[in-house]
């Protein structure tokens, strides 16, 4: 089922309008899937996804993946409540399995400053995966402060504030089909 964004959301005194519609969203999933199925062929992959942004997007990238493939999650948090990142990144939740000389795709919903991929990037490097390459949904070309590489990329966005699609505000909005924007009309 396709639905309709909402038009506007308000959040308090800020209004966030819609940037990016489910339709698109799936529809570069879609690509997305089957340039990972063409690149990963006769491989199986470990699709490593980063808690909580990214569940939306792994659930629906996988189903757009024609290989067998792992999944496993860990929990980072670099933001608490806030809109703005702290800077800092915190292990939440460890990794499960074993990846010594497994091909991992890291899945992250967006990539901001690249500070949470510079810390999956070095945690990565000591435990000898045989490849490693990130996924992301979103980037935010001109928030970037790490020397990072996002090799798949669903959509580059402005570097305003995003909500929907696994993306919260204070843990809420993540369950909204489509990404919303912080506008310009906010009091
Ligand atoms: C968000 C997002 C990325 C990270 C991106 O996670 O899911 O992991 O921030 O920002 P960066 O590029 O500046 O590091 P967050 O810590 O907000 O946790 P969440 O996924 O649970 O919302």
């Amino acid at each position: 089922m396709i639905s309709e964004p909402k038009e506007k959301i308000r959040v308090g005194e800020e209004i966030f309008t819609p940037l990016l519609s489910e339709e698109q969203i799936q529809s570069r999933i879609a690509e997305l899937g089957a340039q990972l199925t063409i690149d990963y062929q006769g491989t199986v992959p470990v699709f490593i996804g980063v808690l909580n942004g990214s569940f939306l997007f792994m659930s629906d990238l996988i189903k757009c993946v024609e290989l067998d493939c792992e999944i496993d999650f860990f929990k980072l948090s670099s933001y608490g409540d806030e809109k703005l990142s702290a800077g800092k990144v915190r292990m939440l939740k460890e990794l499960n399995c074993d990846v010594n000389n497994r091909d991992i795709i890291i899945v992250e919903d967006i990539v901001d400053s690249g500070l949470s991929v510079k810390y999956i990037e070095d945690l990565f490097a000591e435990k000898n995966p045989k490849s490693m390459k990130v996924v992301s949904l979103l980037v935010k070309p001109k928030s970037l402060k790490y020397n990072v590489k996002i090799d798949y990329i669903g959509f580059d966005i402005p570097s305003e504030f995003v909500i929907g699609y696994g993306l919260d505000y204070a843990q809420k909005y993540r369950n909204l089909r489509s990404v919303y924007i912080l506008s310009e009309e906010s009091e």
